[in-house]
């Protein structure tokens, strides 16, 4: 069988109008074919779909704002990036020049003046070449390919960089870094120059969603920590001053680069990106936010739909007549997190004291997530202070240790 899910891929971008502009403040980028099309669509086992113009490279521009964002997250942790840049939505337009009043930080790393402040962060005692390579590495390990610098974008763009040679030298007055702010941008519009085709993107974003595994190459990028992080900022900052229309209609952390490109990760489910060069007046790819609107509507990627609910993590309780009483037998089933624990906890405060075995049966349970984990082992633990033996049949080895709270383990139904 052939998937269908590169033919649906294909179909939403047939169905996109196109309309805007191609990026001109960057005369490079004002040569991009316009008609360019492409989507792809990571899994978290590293499945890549694409269709359109899917060889198609671009400069990552804005898009390699959250992947710097995460070095530097690396590099220093979080508390200290941020007494360096905020993470509050500016509700400004993308190369605004603005510092919080109060304490002169940029507001979040995804505009021009936060981004700049956060490449400075990275390798900030390194000379630029080596903050450059770190930078091309950092963003070539979430891609799992070698990127390299498109030159002519490069040039294009630093010869009329004066906007953000500006938002450089503002940051630059306030304390926000020590640098050269000609450096500084010189090595923020490398960054931006990387080159990349909607395979690297999906990939990319795919391994923020993984929470920092880059899900092809299986290697960790940055820690769950930083991978949050970051997603979290895109939730609320990836769109500038579009951020609230994108998060109650697309709903999927996201960002847009002038080159015409949109990534979007989706905890735990996909990295998706588009490529399509004319902008919306915002700086957005307009067929990309189509695409996107397709994919969250139709393939339900919205992060606030609700999921189904836990309500059958119990799925049985059974009596069994034992030399020791009768037993009491609870099936547990699905993946457990702190709602469906809740549930097993609250059919364990119905098991009244007494020396009946209890025993639990986790067959059909997919996961426990540590929360759940800790809830069930107290549970079991507090049975067996009621006096019931705690008698466990864990053939998958979901329930890692299951320590009784003393060093004791649960008498084995496997064996
Ligand atoms: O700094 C700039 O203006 C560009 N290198 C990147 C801006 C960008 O991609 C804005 N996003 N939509």
């Amino acid at each position: 069988m052939r998937s269908p899910i590169e033919d649906y891929l294909q179909e939403v971008l047939a169905g996109t109008e196109d309309g805007g502009e191609v990026a001109s403040y960057i005369p490079e980028l004002a040569q991009a074919d316009p008609e360019r099309l492409a989507a792809a669509l990571c899994t978290a086992d590293g499945t890549v779909y694409a269709a359109g113009d899917t060889a198609a490279r671009f400069s990552i521009q804005s898009m390699s704002k959250p992947f710097a964002y995460a070095l530097a997250l690396e590099e220093h942790g979080i508390d200290r990036v941020l007494q360096k840049v905020g993470v509050e939505p500016s509700g400004d337009s993308f190369n605004s020049a603005s510092l919080d009043p109060s304490d002169q930080r940029p507001d979040n790393p995804m505009i021009n003046i936060g981004a700049i402040a956060t490449h400075a962060l990275i390798l900030p005692e390194g000379s630029r070449d080596e903050r450059d390579e770190r930078v091309r590495l950092g963003l070539s390990a979430f891609a799992g390919r070698e990127l390299a610098v498109e030159e002519a974008v490069y040039a294009s763009e630093i010869e009329t960089a004066f906007r953000n040679l500006s938002l450089a030298y503002l940051v630059r007055s306030a304390d926000g870094f020590g640098q050269d702010p000609h450096e500084i941008v010189e090595g923020y519009t490398r960054q931006c120059a990387l080159s990349v085709d909607v395979r690297d993107l999906a990939v990319m974003a795919m391994t923020l969603a993984a929470g920092g595994v880059n899900p092809v190459t299986t290697k960790r990028v940055v820690s769950a920590e930083v991978a949050q992080q970051v997603l979290s900022v895109m939730t609320m900052c990836g769109m500038y001053d579009a951020a609230g229309d994108w998060m109650t209609h697309v709903g999927i952390p996201a960002k847009s680069g002038v080159s015409g490109g949109v990534i979007g990760g989706l905890p735990g489910q996909v990295g998706l990106s588009v490529f399509s060069p004319r902008l919306d007046r915002v700086g957005h790819s307009v067929r990309g936010v189509q695409v996107f609107e397709r994919f969250s509507r139709e393939m339900g990627m919205h992060l606030l739909t609700s999921p189904p609910l836990s309500v059958d993590a119990v799925r049985s309780i059974t009596r069994t007549e034992t030399d020791r009483g009768q037993q009491r037998s609870f099936a547990l089933q699905g993946p457990l997190r702190f709602s469906s624990a809740e549930q097993v906890l609250r059919q364990f405060e119905r098991v009244t004291p007494g020396d009946f075995p209890v025993a639990l049966d986790l067959s059909r349970v997919t996961s426990f997530d540590p929360v759940a984990r800790r809830m069930v082992l107290e549970g079991l633990r507090r049975l067996r202070e009621d006096g019931h033996p705690i008698l466990l049949a864990d053939p998958k080895g979901v329930l890692p240790e299951p320590d009784l709270g003393d060093g004791s383990l649960p008498e084995r139904l496997d064996a």
